[in-house]
């Protein structure tokens, strides 16, 4: 945290351009929130990022320029009402400013918050800044001083981090680690910091989603689902104190203890086997969604783990809350009503993507609804009020795992012939889903929904074979099946099942018709979230690094902007003055030494980029000359893709993880001399390495190093 006088001045200045704006706006609303802590010093109650329910209700007619939380505002909608920026001005948009926020090999999912001139975001590591959201200019910055050892609890690769909670004048964020930290919006001091991890939940986790700020506390879930013996829940902590009010949990713990509350009595009647000695999954780790109307929050919950239903819950039924839709009272903890996307996931069908809150007329009625599209490929509305099924339609052309979901039933109807228990297979949609947690922006005039999703295929197996050299076993931490390379190349190998290919789309989805508007192929499989504006664009990073804009009534792309990195986050807009401006979250890219960013557009910018300097593929040092056994070398095949890739890429197979850490096949020798002392000592874990040491053992880390020095020695060969 760092302040100077400098900023001060500009702060003053933030507050200036504030009261200037709120005459204009016109709203006794807005003036009374912003005046509502009881602050006699109105003026610090303004430029401090002081936000309270009222204000986040109001914002659509208050302060359309405003992003207050992390869907914008508690509907999360996503959809801009801004008019500056239109389909005839749009390519005139520039670069106003960029910051770096984070290091070349760091992924960004965040959503930037705008309240007040100021702007709020996070980077991989939970480190928050509030900058200067005209310029970009750091106003201060807070590090949470994140264990780095907690990489080893990340399900896909190191740190990342959703964003962050400005509410009733602090900011809140989520750490890697698993903390939940308050924070003075004005000064960047801390003001509390609450370990959410309880033992009831078993082991430790990260924290990537944002928090949630409404009825006067503070909500947050957990992720690592796939990293071990995990037990999700949902705390809400007083605002004020960081107190825990109350937890829901989503899975039922050994039921010959006391149960935490009634649900989880229900719960427990739904699961088989000793399911409580994995944990169960269950996590909350993404969309979190308050509705005023109801006073309740909708929790979205993660996947099972361990994946197959088979090992996690034998003989058990639906498995809840797994990959369900919860609603909660904000004030009591209890819930609502809740509604399964995927009864006894058996596939990581996670339902934590994003909930966006709507209206929409059907049959002649109003009807309050919520919407979800789930990686399970189905896109469901929900009555809000009561969980009622209104619509699941399939959102994309690629499902095998069901053919349908039964209106009467409401439950989706699994396809007999699609059982990887019995018959190993490529399944659709993958572990990654067919639409993930990257946002969705919802026109709630129109009733379409601009998302994105994924059609790739993933290899479902619990052949002995495949538990005994996929994730599974040898990962003991890791209760997925997912990364099954070993048993998916020998497949290829023998030229059966085909791979299916792989494509990823963007459209306006109309959830009630089940029909597309449009929908256009992109170009890379993984890419950002949409944000869809009311002048008639579609904003997305895509993974080629391009900021994409298309026309939102053809979908057709109409202006695009190379900012040299690839995206994974969303987009979003604010007004401050009379100028509008986009901003969006920019991977680090390493290949040209480009460091995680806040890129911020606006018309007629004159800002340049940084001078990229393309990095020269390295050569491939020389090899330690030992000799290795071609079964060492091939388990070593199987043991680096299942627990080394998911952060240093597939080595000889297709690749879909985002690299994020170094290219193993380059290790020097004085690395390889280290190389005990790296991954089973942990000598580089604040560096975000994690340590192995209960996790391989000396036969199979030997066996590792044979498969990277073969490797690197037939590339060295083909340089
Ligand atoms: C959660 C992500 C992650 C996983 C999983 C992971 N690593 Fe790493 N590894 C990293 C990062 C990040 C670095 C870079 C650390 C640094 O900056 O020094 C690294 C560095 C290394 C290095 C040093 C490389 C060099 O050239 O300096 C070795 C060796 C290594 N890892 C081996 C392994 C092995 C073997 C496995 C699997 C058993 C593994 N790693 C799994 C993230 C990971």
């Amino acid at each position: 945290m760092s302040i100077d006088r400098k900023t001060i001045v500009r702060r003053v200045l933030a507050v200036i351009r504030v009261l200037i704006l709120i005459p204009v706006v016109a709203s006794g609303a807005l003036v009374s929130a912003c005046f509502s802590d009881g602050s006699s010093d109105a003026t610090e109650a303004v430029g401090s990022g002081y936000v309270d329910d009222a204000r986040i209700i109001n914002a659509p007619n208050a302060e359309p320029g405003s992003w207050l939380t992390y869907g914008q505002t508690y509907k999360e909608q996503r959809f801009s009402h801004l008019t500056q920026l239109t389909r005839d001005n749009v390519d005139e948009l520039a670069l106003a400013w960029t910051t770096e926020i984070g290091d070349n090999n760091m992924r960004m999912q965040g959503t930037p918050l705008v309240v007040d001139g100021v702007m709020y975001v996070t980077n991989g590591w939970s480190v928050v800044y509030a900058l200067d959201a005209v310029d970009g200019e750091e106003i201060w910055r807070y590090d949470p001083e994140v264990d780095r050892s907690s990489v080893r609890l990340a399900c896909c690769g190191p740190a990342h981090n959703r964003g962050v909670a400005v509410y009733q004048g602090k900011v809140y964020v989520g750490t890697f680690d698993g903390r939940l930290i308050a924070i003075d919006a004005a000064t960047g001091e801390e003001v509390w910091d609450v370990d959410t991890w309880i033992p009831a939940g078993l082991g430790r986790f990260n924290v990537t989603g944002a928090p949630r700020g409404a009825a006067g506390k503070v909500y947050i879930g957990q992720g690592s689902s796939e990293s071990g013996h995990r037990r999700g829940y949902v705390t809400a902590y007083d605002a004020e104190t960081g107190e825990a009010e109350w937890r829901f949990f989503l899975v039922p713990g050994d039921p010959s203890k006391p149960f935490e509350h009634p649900e989880m009595e229900m719960a427990a009647q739904t699961w088989g086997g000793e399911w409580w000695k994995y944990g169960g999954g269950g996590t909350a780790w993404n969309s979190l969604v308050y509705d005023e109307e109801f006073n309740s929050l909708y929790i979205g919950v993660g996947n099972g783990a361990p994946w197959p239903r088979e090992i996690r819950s034998p003989g058990g039924g639906d498995d809840l809350f797994l990959s369900t839709v919860v609603s909660v009272d904000v004030e009591t903890g209890r819930m609502n009503w809740y509604y399964q996307t995927t009864p006894g996931d058996n596939w990581d069908y996670s339902s934590a993507m994003d909930i966006t809150l709507g209206e929409i007329v059907l049959n002649g009625e109003m009807r309050r609804v919520l919407l979800q599209a789930p990686k399970n490929g189905f896109f469901y509305v929900l009555d809000r009020e009561d969980g009622e099924l209104l619509r699941a339609h399939a959102y994309t052309d690629g499902i095998t795992w069901a053919t349908h979901v039964d209106m009467e039933t409401g439950r989706p109807v699994e396809n007999p012939d699609v059982v990887y228990e019995s018959d190993p297979q490529w399944i659709l949609p993958a572990n990654s889903g067919a639409h993930n947690w990257e946002p969705q922006s919802w026109d709630n005039e129109q009733g379409l929904m601009y998302f994105y999703y994924h059609d790739i295929p993933n290899f479902y197996s619990l052949d002995e074979t495949f538990v005994n050299t996929g994730v599974y076993e040898i990962r003991e931490r890791g209760l997925s099946l997912g990364w099954g390379e070993g048993e998916y190349r020998r497949r290829l190998e023998a030229q059966a099942d085909p791979r299916p290919e792989s494509k990823a789309f963007v459209g306006a989805f109309d959830p009630i018709t089940g029909q597309y508007k449009w929908r256009h192929q992109l170009e890379s499989l993984y890419n950002g979230g949409v944000l869809a504006t009311t002048t008639g664009l579609v904003f997305q990073g895509e993974g080629t690094g391009n900021l994409v804009v298309r026309d939102s009534d053809t979908g057709e792309p109409i202006w695009s902007y190379d900012a040299q990195g690839t995206f994974g986050s969303s987009v979003m807009t604010y007004q401050i003055g009379d100028t509008q401006y986009v901003a969006v979250l920019m991977n680090g890219n390493r290949t040209i030494d480009l460091g995680g960013s806040v890129v911020v557009l606006k018309l007629d910018g004159e800002a340049a980029l940084p001078t990229a300097t393309a990095i020269e593929p390295a050569e491939v040092p020389e090899q330690p000359d030992d000799e290795y056994s071609e079964q060492l070398v091939t388990q070593g095949n199987e043991l680096y893709h299942a627990q080394c890739a998911s952060c240093h890429g597939g080595i000889g197979i297709p690749n879909e993880v985002a690299i994020t850490a170094p290219e193993l096949r380059l290790m020097t020798l004085d690395t390889h001399a280290d190389f005990e002392n790296i991954v089973i000592n942990g000598a580089r874990a604040e560096r975000g390495m994690p340590d192995f040491e209960d996790a391989l053992s000396s036969v199979q880390l030997e066996a590792i190093r044979a498969f990277i020095v073969t490797q690197a020695r037939q590339l060295r060969e083909n340089q």
